[in-house]
């Protein structure tokens, strides 16, 4: 089996990339080949370098039910690549049709992410993609259970035991996943060719919508840098409606009363295909997401002060969606080899 392979409709959007090329040997981390505008640095932790054995295992495991209860769900069947490892619901649906109460974030450059959830509640993906296992909404399964399971499957015992040297554990199974969502990378966008240098990439539309964007429409003070998020919370009145929040977001992992109803600014990667959105996936289309914000989101007493009434033209609003669809590109995952 070739691995890093580009998954059914994946096949024609990533084939402009060039694969990831992984040094099995390195110490550092050493992902080369990665779609065009990202940072060249990937910050990974010491104890958990990215190795091609280690990827492929997580890999495996992302696409496999055996990691949920009744094994119905793999991690891959809420987190699909070609939705930009979303899944197109509202809210996610667990083992059991148990419903969540929050959107499926894209799973896109994590890597470089500070904290993962739409509350930032945790600071390590190698943590964080235990999580979803126990998770009762979604898995679960406990860690144990996982452990063994994989323990009594004879191709992952193989191969855990071929990557780390020992029998499968919670640690490793952790790095495994963990290092497989770093390789989780989209890039390549018609944004990051202009940014590049080309400035053919771009239409002039799409030219006038990034002026906007980092402008008048103010979408940048939050949305920046080459992942398109501050990486930071904000209450942009989502949540907010019939006089209450209903999801306190952020407010519950630090206490901070102006963090009542925040949220994890997300990336804008390949947001054409991550619909519906926001943390409640309250909104169903891009040309609505520009209404909520030309209205200056929700209001209500923790509206973050960046955020105001716009007065976007026709034509403006326009120039604006078709700048978030030049933010769409090639998702590369996994390696070369499985
Ligand atoms: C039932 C659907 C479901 C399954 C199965 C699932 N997830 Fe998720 N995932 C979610 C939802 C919903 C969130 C956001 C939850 C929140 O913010 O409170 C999330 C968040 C994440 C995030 C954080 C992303 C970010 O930007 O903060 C990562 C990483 C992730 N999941 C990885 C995994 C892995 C690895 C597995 C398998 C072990 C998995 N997920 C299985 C629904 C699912
Ligand atoms: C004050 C910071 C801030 C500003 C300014 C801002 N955003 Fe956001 N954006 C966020 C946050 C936070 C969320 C998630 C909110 C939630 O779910 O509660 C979000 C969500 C989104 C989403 C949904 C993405 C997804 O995956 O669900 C889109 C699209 C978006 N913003 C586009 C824009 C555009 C276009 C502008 C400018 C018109 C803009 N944003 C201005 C912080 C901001």
């Amino acid at each position: 089996m070739s691995c890093g392979r580009k998954i059914g409709v994946l096949a024609a959007v990533m084939a402009a990339g060039t694969p990831f090329a992984v040094d099995a040997t390195a110490q550092r981390p050493a992902l080369s080949g990665r779609p065009e505008g990202l940072d060249l640095y990937l910050p990974v932790p010491p104890d958990n370098p990215l190795r091609v054995d280690v990827i492929s295992l997580g890999r495996r495991l992302f696409f496999d039910p055996i990691l949920s209860r009744d094994s119905s769900l793999a991690c891959s069947s809420c987190h699909q690549p070609q939705r930009g490892f979303t899944d197109g619901r509202r809210v996610s649906v667990g083992v059991f049709g148990r419903q969540g109460t929050r959107n499926v974030p894209a799973i896109l450059n994590r890597g470089y992410g500070r904290s993962f959830f739409w509350d930032g509640r945790i600071t390590s993906l190698e943590v964080q993609v235990l999580q979803p296992i126990r998770a009762p909404n979604e898995m679960d399964l406990s860690v144990d259970e996982a452990v063994a399971r994989v323990r009594s499957d004879p191709t992952y015992s193989q191969r855990f035991r071929s990557a780390f040297s020992r029998q499968a554990n919670a640690e490793d199974l952790a790095r495994a996943l963990a290092s497989y969502i770093r390789t989780i990378q989209a890039g390549a966008s018609r944004f990051d060719r202009l940014v590049g240098g080309d400035a053919s990439a771009m239409t002039e539309v799409e030219r006038q919508g990034l002026a906007l964007f980092q402008g008048k429409a103010r979408c940048d003070r939050c949305h920046v840098g080459t992942n398109l998020t501050d990486e930071n919370f904000h209450n942009t009145g989502v949540a907010w409606s019939a006089g209450q929040l209903h999801d306190l977001g952020r407010f519950v992992v630090s206490g901070a009363e102006q963090e009542r109803g925040a949220f994890k600014t997300p990336t804008l990667r390949e947001v054409e295909r991550t619909a519906p959105y926001m943390h409640d996936g309250s909104i169903a289309t891009l040309e609505e997401v520009i209404e909520f914000y030309d209205r200056g989101g929700n209001a209500n007493p923790y509206l973050d002060p960046s955020l105001r009434q716009l007065r976007l033209t026709g034509q403006e609003k326009l120039a604006l969606l078709a700048f978030l669809r030049s933010l769409s590109g090639s998702i590369q995952e996994g390696t070369q080899r499985d």
